[in-house]
């Protein structure tokens, strides 16, 4: 079910909020005008994505750099044992920014 995590206003162009829904912590990332939305916390060692760096798809973590695809949720570069996360669907309807969880 797609819930409202932000207003369009609240993101602006290539930046990104978190937002919990359902006990999930959800980065919400612009890119190029279009929303993403993928697990905010690294699969490395739990860094807050949302305090690291988007450069058009790619999501850098601010603790270990691991780099990530904020379209896919795959993991680009980084140390080891660094995994895939997961992404969700994004519906825009009027000025919401909604996600299914
Ligand atoms: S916690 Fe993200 S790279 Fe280590």
């Amino acid at each position: 079910m797609f819930q409202e995590a932000f207003k369009l206003s609240d993101i602006a162009g290539g930046g990104m909020k978190a937002a919990k829904i359902d006990g999930r912590e959800i980065a919400v990332c612009n890119y190029d005008g279009k929303f993403y939305a993928i697990d905010n916390r690294c699969s490395h060692m739990n860094g807050s994505l949302e305090t690291g760096t988007l450069d058009g798809y790619i999501l850098t973590c601010p603790l270990h750099y691991a780099q990530f695809d904020i379209t896919t949720g795959e993991v680009l570069s980084g140390p080891e044992k660094t995994f895939n996360l997961k992404t969700y669907p994004v519906q825009v309807e009027r000025d919401s920014i909604k996600i299914d969880v």
